[in-house]
């Protein structure tokens, strides 16, 4: 998969901006100058929503009702590792098109692919990226809901069936929560048979969400580590008849559901000594945990869909020292990747010479 052009208008800072790029680009300029902005706008074409924004409308320019972001891809799966940007005969061409507009206060979001309206859940298969940026090394600290959150956006970009499960699941679950909730509160009585409705829809798509986790975790512990060896531990919270019957009577006095996807973590460990890398890894091993994350999830991404995803690497040369910046360079011509950092120094002067690589200051 290559971004070859992106535009956007009133996105963040940017009134409107126009961007071409190569199998490698590296975005360089001072602090503020809007470079983390537009690896959102790139993450928001796969994803359909930000990765950083609390409210989506938060992205639209300051003082202004819309935002726009456009982008035309190209797609030839599998032999994507001969990236010709002047284009083949088999790839597809797609052109994508996300408009955010205020009206009266509410988001209104539209997703196109080639000109046609498509639905965010049917958008967000068009096109694949993996992020990278200094804030992740927080899901080794971070709550268990922050890791789910990240294990979720990557299953949700390779699934359909996953996205279908999720929301299914998120439905029943806020619905049942509801109940209990009621009860707890002492406002309404509800019959064991109210619940059977939603408990059969947790049960049903539950298994299936773990089912997709746990198979993501066996993808990361049998995949090859060549940054940094690490195991990935999953803490399921089982979903099954017998467990919502056990914690019943439990469940009306918290108010909500107490076993279930909703409640699984996932944990990091050193291989060697099995001890979790939250408590005994410096924040280098933190960081390097995270970036080998990161490049399994091209890989899962690569198998899962079809397209190898393009690569979104935020600032990481202030992050990594010189050893580990060569280990990602040598990852550069496995996919399209997009780079930003404040200093041209910072990068490795035979890589701005190679062809292939394009810079664009800001
Ligand atoms: N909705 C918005 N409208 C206008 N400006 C915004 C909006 N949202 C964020 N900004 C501004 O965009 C600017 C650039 O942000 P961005 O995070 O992209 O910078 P950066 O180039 O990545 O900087 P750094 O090198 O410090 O990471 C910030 O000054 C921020 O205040
Ligand atoms: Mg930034």
């Amino acid at each position: 998969m290559v971004l070859k052009k992106l535009k956007f208008i009133n996105f963040r800072n940017h009134r409107l901006r126009q961007f071409d790029f190569s199998q490698t680009t590296i975005i360089i300029g001072p602090n503020t100058v809007g470079k983390t902005n537009i690896l959102e706008a790139i993450y928001i074409l796969s994803r359909g929503k930000s990765f950083r924004a609390e409210h989506d409308k938060d992205t639209i320019r300051e003082g202004t009702e819309f935002a726009q972001i456009e982008a035309d891809i190209f797609s030839h799966p599998r032999g994507e590792k001969n990236l010709h940007l002047g284009g083949g005969q088999t790839e597809d061409r797609i052109k994508l098109k996300v408009i955010f507009s205020l009206q009266k206060g509410y988001l209104s979001k539209k997703f196109l692919v080639n000109g046609v309206a498509r639905r965010q859940y049917d958008f967000t298969s068009n096109f694949v990226s993996v992020l990278f940026t200094p804030h992740d090394i927080e899901l080794i600290t971070s709550s268990p809901s922050s890791r789910r959150r990240y294990i979720d956006s990557v299953l949700y970009q390779a699934d359909k069936r996953y996205r279908t499960a999720l929301s299914t699941y998120e439905k029943a679950l806020k619905r049942r929560n509801r109940m209990l909730y009621d009860i707890k509160e002492g406002r309404k009585q509800y019959k064991s048979s109210d619940f059977e409705y939603f408990n059969k829809i947790l049960i049903e798509q539950g298994s299936m969400l773990a089912s997709k986790r746990e198979e993501l975790v066996n993808f990361v512990n049998e995949s090859i580590k060549n940054i940094f060896d690490f195991t990935l531990f999953y803490d399921k919270s089982e979903m099954s008849e017998a467990r919502l019957m056990k914690y019943h009577f439990e469940e009306q006095k918290a108010g909500v559901t107490l076993v279930g996807p909703q409640r699984d973590d996932f944990k990091f460990y050193f291989p060697r000594t099995e001890k979790p890398i939250q408590e005994f890894g410096s924040r280098g091993e933190e960081r390097l945990t995270i970036f080998q994350l990161k490049v399994l999830e091209v890989n899962y991404l690569l198998r899962a869909t079809s397209h190898t995803p393009v690569l979104l690497l935020d600032d990481i040369f202030s992050e990594l020292d010189d050893t580990n910046i060569h280990k990602v360079f040598d990852l550069l011509p496995d996919q399209q990747t997009i780079l930003t950092t404040t200093h041209r120094e910072f990068l490795p002067k035979k890589i701005l010479n190679k062809q292939d690589v394009s810079t664009i200051e800001l």
